[in-house]
């Protein structure tokens, strides 16, 4: 069986761990193949990729299958072929696309009949693999495809949307240091503490792009992508951000922020009103200002997981 699963954005500004755009481009592509079933082995092989630990438990991919495999009685051998497109410790959910595409070739292969709700939750065993905790808000979306939510307490809801038509995505990656373990890095540095007058400001910020998103409405969602807690303590890892945002929005970005855990900036465009193109333009040109090399392209939000070929 193969399965792709794709690029996700999380956050989009005050949602963080609880919002995800998938995006269109790209996909990590999985292959499952099944063999003897007198017991559980899990085996795994990288294409596209060396950096990604290939022993079943350390490697995302492998310790969705085997946490499935295990917690619901499956025996077999099982091996695995990830051919890794979506780039890795950018903010663009690499290791949320491969536990996705884990959860749902074991959902379908072994017919677990495990719902949306299930397969985040075991899908997020991969986040936990890879940043040192469960985040459930990449795997939402590259399961899902669209704009999802996602709620972990009292029980897991996830609630997808369909974007608006004229909806695209500018992404812009910088090429800047970073530490080795990025997004658990980039999860220590956010404070313990909010205020309350922000935590109001960001609560509205984060309704005006759900509104946003059942009405359709793209400017709401573009105002809503204001976050006065995560990004301010993430910014300083991405050089000339503040510029760069500067730059999109008087270009005629709907809204711009920090993708997931960065340092991918994104922008959305409302495509009737504005070129993508012309947004894209002036991110890598503000980018260069500062002395910072950057690769870019602009795309749509895109479909989840889905099964391909046989
Ligand atoms: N919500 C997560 C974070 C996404 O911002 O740390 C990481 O991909």
């Amino acid at each position: 069986m193969e399965v792709r699963a794709p690029a996700s954005s999380a956050n989009l500004g005050p949602g963080y761990d609880v919002f995800a755009i998938a995006l269109k481009e790209p996909e990590d592509r999985l292959e499952l193949r099944t063999g003897d079933s007198s017991s559980l082995k899990v085996e795994i092989s990288m294409r596209g990729a060396r950096t990604v630990p290939l022993g079943a438990e350390r490697n995302a991919a492998g310790a969705v299958a085997l946490k499935m495999a295990l917690d619901l009685g499956v025996r077999s051998h099982i091996s695995m072929v990830l051919t890794k497109r979506v780039p890795i410790g950018v903010g663009l959910g690499s290791s949320a696309a491969s536990s996705a595409a884990a959860a749902f070739a074991m959902n379908e292969c072994f017919r677990l009949g495990l719902g949306a709700p299930e397969l985040v939750r075991y899908a997020a065993r991969g986040e936990f693999v890879s940043s040192g905790e469960e985040h459930y808000d990449n795997v939402a979306a590259s399961l899902l495809g669209g704009f999802t939510t996602v709620r972990t307490k009292p029980v897991l809801e996830v609630v997808r949307f369909s974007p608006p038509a004229s909806l695209r995505v500018c992404l812009v990656t910088p090429k800047v240091e970073l530490p080795e373990r990025k997004t658990e890095y980039a999860r220590s540095i956010i404070p313990e503490h909010v205020k309350l007058e922000k935590l109001v400001r960001n609560t509205a910020a984060a309704a005006s792009i759900v509104a946003g998103f059942a009405k359709k409405d793209i400017g709401l969602i573009g105002r809503g992508m204001e976050d006065e807690v995560v990004e301010p303590a993430r910014a300083g890892m991405i050089p000339g951000y503040s510029r760069v945002k500067k730059m999109a929005l008087q270009a005629g970005a709907a809204g711009v922020c920090i993708s997931g855990a960065g340092p991918t900036v994104l922008a959305l465009v409302d495509d009737s009103k504005v070129r993508p193109a012309e947004v894209l333009k002036e991110m890598m040109r503000s980018f260069r200002l500062e002395g910072v090399q950057a690769v870019g392209y602009s795309s749509s939000v895109g479909r989840g997981a889905r099964r391909v070929g046989l």
